[in-house]
């Protein structure tokens, strides 16, 4: 099997942004991103300095992002997404209109990276993470685009490379393919112990994804992976 296609395939682009939603990118964006220099030593894009460094990948509206960051402000969170209007979402949410984003106080334990997750993973220092999310990641469900899925054989080293032993994989799916297929691969490899979960655990806060699966019959999948 031929290692996953480093591009994006996925929309980085919506609906034309409104002008609160530019100033939002303008404003506040620069001051919340995550630093490319930083990646050698990410616990320093934090203010102050975090007792555990967690990823979250594909953040979508920034739901889960946002009540993770609230909730543990001694872990730093790096949220990563392309999608532009995703990106405006959590920047909406964390900063309701009329605060100005240039200067209202901003969570020192959140940073964002608007930019493919994968050519960050491959930045960051080995055994860094404590903790990473992947929920309904884009499922990609016809066979001849399997290569463009974020669980994938052929990339699982490089995520297992940065998380620290003992660290923690969240992964969910509401998609039949997708799950099979996160099934498969991991129950061919040595790097982490799997659990699966039946029910969200209330520590993973529910997303859009999964109140549309929800909505629409579909029924989720937890998966709880440990680093050996
Ligand atoms: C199906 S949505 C799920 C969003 C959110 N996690 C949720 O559960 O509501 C998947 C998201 O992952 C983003 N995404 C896909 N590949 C990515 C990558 N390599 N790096 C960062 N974000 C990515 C997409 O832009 C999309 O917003």
């Amino acid at each position: 099997m031929k290692p996953p296609a480093d591009r994006l395939y996925g929309r980085a682009r919506g609906h034309a942004l409104r002008p609160r939603q530019r100033k939002l990118l303008d404003a506040a964006l620069p001051r919340l991103a995550f630093p490319p220099a930083a990646a050698a030593d990410p616990g320093s894009a934090f203010a102050p300095r975090p007792r555990a460094l967690w990823l979250e990948v594909g953040f979508g509206g920034g739901e889960h992002a946002l009540a993770q960051a609230e909730a543990h402000p001694d872990s730093g969170l790096i949220a990563a997404e392309v999608f532009e209007n995703g990106i405006c979402s959590l920047l909406s949410h964390l900063i309701p209109a009329p605060a100005d984003p240039a200067t209202v106080a901003l969570p020192g334990n959140l940073r964002l990276w608007a930019a493919d997750a994968r050519g960050l993973i491959r930045a960051l220092p080995d055994a860094c993470l404590d903790r990473m999310f992947l929920l309904f990641p884009d499922p990609w469900p016809k066979a001849r685009h399997a290569r463009r899925r974020f669980v994938h054989p052929a990339a699982l080293a490089g995520i297992a490379r940065v998380l620290r032993p003992g660290g923690e994989w969240r992964i969910a799916s509401d998609d039949p393919t997708y799950q099979d297929w996160v099934r498969a691969t991991l129950g061919a490899q040595d790097w982490f112990a799997v659990e699966t979960v039946a029910a969200r655990p209330p520590s993973w806060p529910p997303t859009r994804y999964e109140a549309k699966a929800l909505a629409a019959g579909r029924t989720p999948l937890y998966w709880r992976l440990t680093r050996r």
